[in-house]
């Protein structure tokens, strides 16, 4: 059964990894969401993508040199103008407050390629233990230094590598490393390419997913999860394909 991940929550219609975007996400129908995790001054592990709070709110400067109780007075939604009222920029124990009770998966993007916030594995491994989620995550990062760093220490926490290039025998490198998924971009995954992960038994979650032709592209070589802006749109051709079975 392919999984429908919604990409930083339902972000193609709400504010991007704030809780509005993670509760419509789960009222569309996903399966699971995708979320980005930095870490405050203070050490606070919140949610949001960029190493900046420059593009997603109304505040100026590196999410690092702030404290969450100075972060959480900024707007997460500004972009939407007052749209949707005021929305903060999550902490991830607040996100897990809010879906524990489904049966939402979260993959947790540590956004460890730029600042590498060291420690950051620990910090997100104690609060997946805190809401016992140890069976309902998949920890990705483009920093396959930082997945090697969680699997040391949370051997038993599924763990991904996301790639944005051309990598060379891609499920082979996976595995190696005794890491279960491959998190390509979906523009980099050809039959081929598929065909190799999959032959490794890796699973292979591929982004950011918005078009149906993409998504029935996709669906035929053998993903796992899509990851998408829309997850309305792909439960709906995710539908479509298991009823052609
Ligand atoms: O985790 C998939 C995707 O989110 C990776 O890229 O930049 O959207 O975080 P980005
Ligand atoms: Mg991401």
């Amino acid at each position: 059964m392919i999984k429908n991940f919604a990409h930083r929550g339902f972000s193609g219609k709400y504010p991007e990894n704030t809780l509005l975007a993670f509760e419509k996400a789960v009222e569309a129908g996903a399966d699971g969401i995708e979320l980005d995790v930095q870490l405050t001054k203070d050490g606070e592990v919140v949610i949001i993508h960029d190493e900046t709070i420059d593009r997603t709110t109304d505040g100026k400067g590196f999410v690092a040199d702030y404290t969450y109780d100075e972060l959480k007075k900024i707007d997460a939604s500004y972009i939407y103008k007052n749209h949707y009222g005021f929305n903060k920029i999550p902490t991830l124990k607040e996100y897990f407050t809010l879906i524990k009770d489904t049966k939402i998966i979260t993959n947790i993007e540590l956004k460890t390629g730029i600042n590498e916030y060291l420690g950051i594995e620990k910090k997100v491994f104690e609060i997946i233990q805190e809401f016992h989620m140890e069976d309902r995550v998949i920890v990705s990062s483009f920093n396959h230094y930082s997945i090697l760093r969680m699997k040391a220490l949370a051997p038993k926490i599924k763990c991904g590598f996301l790639s944005e290039t051309w990598i060379i025998d891609a499920g082979k490198y996976t595995k190696f490393f005794g890491i279960e998924c491959y998190h390509p971009h979906f523009a980099m995954l050809t039959k081929e390419i598929a065909r190799e992960i999959k032959a490794q038994g890796i699973e292979i979650n591929t982004w950011t997913v918005n078009t149906e032709e993409d998504m029935r592209d996709l669906i035929s070589k053998g993903v796992d999860i899509l990851i998408g802006n829309y997850p309305d749109i792909t439960k709906k051709i995710i539908s479509e394909a298991e009823g052609q079975k």
